[in-house]
């Protein structure tokens, strides 16, 4: 009986090792017939319930089955395993010969080849770069620049205090403060530009938005007036734009100058027709301008009326927008690809 049974299940497993694919159906028969509770181990174990002269022949016919299908299945066992170092080897395979993938590469932002690209014009006609904070206080931002406490003027830049309140800190509203920064330490004749980032806490439209980036020029002598000042903007227009601009100074007003201007070129988005950019006057303010208070240089510790200097402040999008005719500033911190890639 047992015999039969042997033969069956030599037959039956000879069967299932030819089918085994992967190495988990390898796992399952190697359980199946080899393991402590497989097929073959059972029959191994019930031998003591046989009659004693069957015990030898068939202790010894289970042990041979036993022999016969582990060399069957570590012969699979090597095909099984051989077959999948063979695919693998295929993933893995590197053509060396074929040709590199080009990484792709970014570039810089606008606003940044505009920053640079001001920079650069400005050091070749002898400004030195500076920097000052982003968080400012409130002297600097204001009280240093004539614009005092409870004075509407103040009301021009909607400003984001810091809290705690108390201690009167903000996110600059202007590069503005680096002028006093920088000529506390320094003393005339001097030649700076500063460009950084300035924020306002105002309602975004196609020409504003709550921060921006802006250029402050300042140049102090004796003697200066503003002629050299228009030469100075003209030739820097020039320079940015390659090629002539048509630029106009109205009168304005800001408290840390007199006269006060501002700088507005042709809108190069509608031709000076008229769009939502210019707000159909076909004119860009691009700058706040004018020659130095006076009281701005006694904040700044030189003496009332031995120096004379004007100041401008560019507005960097702005500037970008007509070099380049963008119809929207805020598409510059929208993080579209499809807008960055032109540039
Ligand atoms: C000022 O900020 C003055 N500090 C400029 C100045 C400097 C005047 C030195 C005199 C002497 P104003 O707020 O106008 O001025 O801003 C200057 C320029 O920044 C504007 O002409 C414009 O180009 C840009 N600008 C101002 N506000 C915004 C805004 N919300 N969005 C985009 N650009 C702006």
């Amino acid at each position: 009986m047992v015999k039969v049974d042997l033969k069956l299940l030599k037959n039956q497993a000879k069967i299932e090792l030819g089918k085994i694919k992967d190495l988990k159906e390898l796992n399952d028969i190697s359980n199946k017939y080899f393991g402590k509770e497989g097929k073959i181990g059972q029959i191994l174990g019930s031998l003591e319930k046989l009659p004693k002269d069957k015990r030898a022949s068939v202790g010894k016919s289970a042990n041979d089955l036993k022999e016969f299908l582990k060399v069957i299945f570590e012969k699979k066992s090597e095909e099984i395993k051989f077959k999948i170092k063979k695919e693998q080897e295929t993933k893995d395979w590197i053509d060396i010969t074929a040709p590199g993938k080009k990484p792709t590469l970014g570039h810089l932002h606008p606003l940044t080849q505009t920053k640079r690209k001001v920079e650069e014009i400005f050091q070749s006609m002898g400004f030195s770069i500076i920097e000052g904070p982003e968080i400012e206080t409130e002297w600097y931002n204001f009280d240093a620049l004539n614009i005092p406490k409870n004075h509407p003027a103040r009301d021009q830049w909607d400003t984001f205090w810091l809290k705690p309140e108390n201690l009167r800190l903000l996110l600059r509203t202007h590069t503005s403060p680096v002028q006093v920064r920088y000529m506390e330490k320094n003393n005339p004749p001097l030649r700076i530009i500063a460009p950084g980032n300035v924020f306002r806490h105002e309602a975004t439209d196609a020409s504003h938005e709550f921060q921006l980036y802006q250029v402050e020029g300042l140049m102090v002598d004796k003697g200066i007036s503003v002629p050299s000042f228009k030469a100075v903007v003209g030739e820097f227009f020039r320079r940015f734009f390659q090629k002539e601009v048509k630029f106009r100074l109205r009168p304005d007003f800001f408290p840390f100058t007199e006269p006060s201007f501002d700088i507005s070129i042709t809108c190069v988005v509608c031709g000076g027709k008229g769009c939502s950019v210019c707000k159909g006057t076909g004119w860009v303010e691009v700058a706040g301008a004018g020659m130095v208070n006076q009281n701005v240089f006694k904040y700044s510790g030189y003496i009332r009326g031995k120096w004379q200097g004007w100041a401008f402040g560019f507005g960097l999008e702005r500037l970008t927008m007509m070099k380049y005719k963008i119809n929207d500033i805020r598409l510059f911190r929208s993080g579209d690809l499809r807008f960055l890639n032109q540039f």
